[in-house]
């Protein structure tokens, strides 16, 4: 496996691929990984002849006072990591290579960028979506993999690649979770033991909320109301004691959204007619926690991303 920082060496590497008709696919990531970014190597890795993945902290997507500066940056342990999964190449470029000096040009995906995380996160999705185009441009993968966890930006990215018709296959992989549920992240490394206990409310709530579904609701706002009931401290009735003991020593935790929304579109969903996605973020101390499941009343046939 070989460690690329310059883009121009990708270009020669991608170039010869395509001359010989061979496959790449591309896993674009922040490092730090974990088994969530295992499970989308792997994947590319079955899928294509080759996978390039990426290790760029992008500063373009983290606004003011969020964690760029501490974002967890292991470089190394990344690098054995994808070698043990037989990815090709990491391309770990540096800022300069990927934010050029005189760089005036953004890419916005109006609409479904706007809430959420984007309203959350001013500015966010705009530097997604600018480094995801320039790294598309730089690999010119046949398919590119995105973890379901982060919902709200494989909308984004799908949204600019048919837009833009970058020449690629958007492939979306399920959330991978630790065996308490909890979905995994980089950030969950902030969490203390006792925060962690109190962040399990956010699977949790999502799940009671897709039983609800099952059981035959369709109304959004029940649905919504539900899902607010079981991320706050008021109710309980599911947590273990611990997490209510927790709580009642002062872990600060808050729900930023807890919405039910079209899969597409984003907007909220009024009345259940097809699948839907259940859409929370809890704040657990400082740490801001995502989670997300697609819903769908009973019968509903498979849904076709
Ligand atoms: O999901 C991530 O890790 C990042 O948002 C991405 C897609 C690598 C762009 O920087």
């Amino acid at each position: 496996m070989r460690v690329m920082k310059d883009p121009a060496e990708v270009g020669e590497y991608v170039g010869m691929l395509r001359r010989n008709r061979i496959t790449c696919g591309f896993v674009p990531t922040m490092g730090a990984l974990h088994a969530g970014h295992a499970a989308l190597i792997e994947r590319s890795v079955q899928e294509n002849d080759r996978t390039v993945v990426s290790v760029y902290v992008n500063p373009l997507q983290f606004g003011a006072g969020e964690d760029l500066a501490t974002y967890p940056r292991t470089l190394d342990a990344d690098v054995a990591l994808c070698a043990e999964l037989h990815a090709d190449v990491v391309f770990a470029p540096s800022v300069k290579a990927m934010q050029p000096p005189g760089r005036v040009t953004v890419v916005t995906v109006r609409g479904v960028s706007d809430d959420f995380e984007g309203a959350q996160r001013a500015g966010h999705f705009d530097g997604v979506a600018t480094i995801v185009a320039r790294l598309f441009n730089v690999v010119r993968p046949d398919r590119a993999y995105f973890g379901q966890k982060d919902y709200q930006q494989t909308v984004v990215v799908r949204r600019m690649v048919a837009d833009l018709a970058f020449p690629l296959d958007v492939v979306v992989c399920p959330i991978v979770r630790d065996p308490d549920g909890l979905a995994l992240s980089s950030r969950n490394r902030y969490l203390s033991p006792e925060e962690r206990v109190v962040a399990l409310r956010l699977p949790r709530a999502l799940e009671s909320a897709e039983m609800l579904v099952l059981a035959g609701e369709c109304d959004g706002a029940a649905i919504r109301a539900h899902m607010a009931a079981k991320l706050t401290p008021a109710d309980s009735s599911d947590a273990p004691d611990s997490a209510d003991a927790v709580e009642r020593d002062g872990i600060d935790a808050d729900v930023e959204y807890a919405e039910i929304v079209d899969p597409m579109t984003l907007t909220p969903i009024e009345r259940l007619t097809g699948h839907a996605v259940l859409l929370a973020v809890l704040r657990v101390g400082t740490t801001r926690l995502l989670d997300n499941r697609i819903v769908a009343p009973p019968g509903t046939p498979a849904w076709e991303r």
